[in-house]
């Protein structure tokens, strides 16, 4: 089956007891038993509800896997996904990765004796050198957020399995529409649902798929046991999103073409980091990598000042943080969401005071380069 057909479809029966076509938001705490030891499958809706097990079943299919669980939020499945590794691991790490993910690895799991190394993944030379005899993970985010850098995820995947090492790869920014990670060797994908798989921007969630069974039932055996669970609501919402994801990201990978490119050619803009712009240096592995660009597109206006101006004078686009919505978001990394990585690494990193990201939304193509285009003008 084709991808929308699955994305309508896989885990979505229509309900046994009434025929309703959409799964029902099964709002309950507890099922009631038949006997001792007797039950429907389910016991207590922290194990086991029926809409969030039809959205990991879904979620699942979508990413080619075996296996799909459903967290309260996106850091709450990275930080189940995490705890496949132990004290006295080392655990590579995107350097640009979102920035709670830097912020939960490097103050809080540093602490229980888990160390870290931040290296720039997009180049497989960097995570060989990396390597220690005591690392178990590879967390690659790719394109990173916000300054888009490409990894390999085939070579990464090589270099990690040669030495052991589980790759998980935060597909949050791709959704499985445009890259399906597991088909590159990578172990476990994780996503905050709260962006593209929702789509709109009324729900926090998250989610972890893989193939590996061992691993599975570790990660099945975390959500139970620390509880960081998906509500049936929400469940039921992302349920919801992920039937027009296809739709959504054809928009969304339209629309970001288009924005990129008058991005590109405008003379306020001294920078654009767009995987789909040939001047993109990692422009062809995009393109074997994935199947579109996507719709996230970070500009430099060159200073804190004309940032200021860009994002207050926009009218469509709304100011927030947050991505992958059906409205077009702009957002000032620097102090919005990576406000928690050091300014000196933020440099590095290119996360600028002058740079804007911003998340193209699926409004009409024109309004929003309008839009763009207005408070552009604003800039001296
Ligand atoms: C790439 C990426 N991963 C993970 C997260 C965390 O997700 P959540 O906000 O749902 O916890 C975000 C949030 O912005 C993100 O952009």
């Amino acid at each position: 089956m084709g991808f929308a057909t699955t994305a309508i479809h896989a885990g979505q029966e229509p309900d046994s007891a009434t025929g309703a076509v959409t799964v029902p938001i099964y709002q309950t705490s507890t099922y009631a038993q038949d006997g001792l030891g007797r039950n429907k499958g389910f016991e207590y809706a922290r194990t086991s509800n029926p809409t969030r097990l039809a959205l990991e079943r879904n979620l699942a299919a979508l990413e080619g896997a075996r296996f799909g669980y459903c967290f309260a939020s996106g850091m709450a499945a990275i930080d189940a996904t995490m705890r496949l590794v132990k004290a006295g691991d080392h655990v590579i790490v995107s350097d640009n990765t979102y920035g709670g993910t830097f912020r939960l690895f490097s103050r809080i799991l540093a602490n229980y004796n888990i160390a870290f190394d931040f290296v720039d993944t997009s180049d497989v030379a960097n995570v060989e050198g990396a390597m220690k005899e005591n690392t178990r993970m590879v967390f690659v985010e790719t394109p990173t957020n916000p300054v888009m850098m490409v990894t390999d995820l085939q070579a990464v995947s090589d270099v990690a399995h040669k030495f052991g090492a589980r790759v998980v790869c935060d597909n949050t920014f791709m959704s499985p529409y445009l890259q399906r990670p597991l088909e590159f060797g990578v172990d476990i994908v994780v996503h905050s649902t709260t962006k593209f798989l929702n789509g709109h921007s009324d729900g926090i969630g998250g989610a972890v798929v893989l193939n590996n069974e061992e691993d599975a039932n570790w990660i099945g055996f975390v959500q139970n046991s620390a509880g960081a669970i998906l509500s049936p609501f929400d469940s039921w919402l992302v349920l919801r999103g992920t039937k027009t994801l296809a739709l959504r990201m054809e928009q969304h990978d339209r629309s970001g073409r288009a924005v990129a490119a008058f991005l590109e050619e405008h003379p306020k803009v001294h920078k654009i980091y767009y995987p789909g712009s040939v001047s993109h240096k990692q422009h062809d592995l995009a393109k074997r990598q994935q199947k579109g660009f996507g719709s996230m597109v970070s500009f430099d206006v060159g200073s804190l000042a004309a940032a200021r101006t860009v994002l207050e004078s926009v009218k469509l686009c709304t100011l927030a943080e947050s991505l992958g919505g059906v409205e077009t978001l702009i957002c000032h990394p620097a102090t919005m969401t990576h406000a928690s990585v050091a300014a000196d690494t933020r440099e590095r990193l290119g996360i600028t005071d002058g740079l804007v990201r911003i998340s193209v939304g699926i409004e009409d193509t024109d309004d929003i380069i309008a839009d763009l285009d207005e408070a552009l003008a604003k800039l001296s």
